[in-house]
């Protein structure tokens, strides 16, 4: 039987709720303190989840030897400073995207998780949404044949979010790297680095926003790929990440908030299935259900244990995590000046 590990979070918000359950439910972990800077909120989460030791102070937490991770949820403008300090202390560390609101954080991240001996993943959550984990297998597995265009969108309205914290507010923060940085980390996923972005925005729907709430962004992608990703913060309709990836021989439209996806493919009709117990029997488009679980942070978390217990590679390094910064932020440039930007890579 191997170690249990022991992890701290650092926030006590409702997304941080959402890594103490996956914490809490994960057999090999133990969820062994929490921290969060406001003390009655802390003390109300550490009786919900039955936690002993609590902080308010984050260093409290990487002092305690005891502790092998951190998964840190507190605003993005923290992000640097708490995980650059969970390294250098030891810690494994599991951060919330965006990694960071400028290249500069994002570079001493990079630095300090090439120095550690620890693992350091960012939460880009989208790679575990079911209906994208689908989509890139299908993908890789060659059903849609080569890929030419890949569409990917986050359509949110803040105005309906209730309690959003006045850290949203920096203009450092633009709607497209916060929440846009999902359908950015998508198409990357899906399409690979872009090595040129195009951007126009406007700022119609969230006024007293201090950044344009509708952006969207054409990029190249390696291999004569070319994509669009769409975002908007004030749009007038349910959350959706509807994502559209375009290939040869077949095409797959998916979301992160619907219980099925759509997958057309071409020359199918001979009972070839894509799914077990599903027959495709023709090139129509079929519906194929699914999970919804558009915050998984079990597969996420699970996922980051395994990495540390039996010492694999992360998958949403460090690395990755700035490199879909670097992107949004490529795209945020080019909306203000009107000119194509190629993104920084050069972590
Ligand atoms: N993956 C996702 O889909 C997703 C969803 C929501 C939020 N997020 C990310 O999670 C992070 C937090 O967002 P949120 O919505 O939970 O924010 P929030 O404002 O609701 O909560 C942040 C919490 O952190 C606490 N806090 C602030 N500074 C702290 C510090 N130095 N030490 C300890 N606690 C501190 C606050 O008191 C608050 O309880 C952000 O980076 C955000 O982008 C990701």
């Amino acid at each position: 039987m191997s170690k249990t590990i022991k992890v701290g979070v650092i926030s006590c918000s409702g997304m941080a709720q959402l890594h103490m359950k996956a914490v809490r439910d994960n057999a090999q972990a133990e969820l062994y303190m929490i921290c969060d800077t406001n003390a009655e909120q802390l003390e109300k989460v550490a009786a919900l989840f039955g936690v002993q030791r609590t902080c308010t102070d984050y260093r409290q937490m990487l002092a305690d030897p005891e502790v092998d991770a951190v998964i840190i949820v507190t605003p993005d403008q923290t992000h640097r400073e708490i995980s650059v300090a969970a390294l250098e202390a030891g810690k494994h560390v599991l951060c919330e995207k965006p990694m960071a609101l400028t290249l500069e954080d994002c570079r001493a991240m990079t630095a300090a998780a090439a120095k550690a001996s620890t693992k350091m993943m960012i939460g880009q959550i989208c790679r575990y949404t079911p209906g994208f984990l689908k989509a890139k297998a299908l993908i890789d597995r060659g059903e849609i044949g080569e890929l030419f265009f890949v569409e990917t969108e986050y359509a949110h309205d803040y105005a309906k979010l209730a309690g959003l914290s006045a850290w949203r507010l920096d203009p450092l923060r633009h709607g497209f790297l916060g929440g846009g940085c999902h359908a950015v980390d998508l198409a990357r996923w899906i399409a690979g680095n872009p090595t040129e972005v195009m951007a126009y925005s406007n700022h119609k729907m969230l006024k007293d926003w201090p950044t344009d709430d509708c952006t969207i962004a054409i990029m190249k992608f390696p291999n004569d790929v070319i994509g669009k990703v769409f975002v908007s913060t004030g749009c007038k309709r349910d959350y959706t990440m509807r994502s559209v990836f375009y290939g040869s021989k077949g095409t797959i439209i998916t979301d992160n908030t619907s219980p099925c996806m759509t997958v057309y493919k071409d020359g199918l009709g001979n009972g070839e299935s894509l799914f077990e117990g599903l027959p495709q029997t023709h090139a129509i488009p079929v519906k194929y259900p699914l999970d919804i679980n558009n915050h998984n942070t079990y597969g996420e978390f699970n996922e980051f244990l395994d990495c540390i217990v039996n010492d694999k590679p992360i998958r949403t390094t460090a690395l990755e995590g700035a490199y879909t910064v670097s992107v949004s932020l490529a795209a945020v440039e080019s909306s203000k000046t009107g000119r194509p930007v190629a993104p920084d890579y050069d972590f």
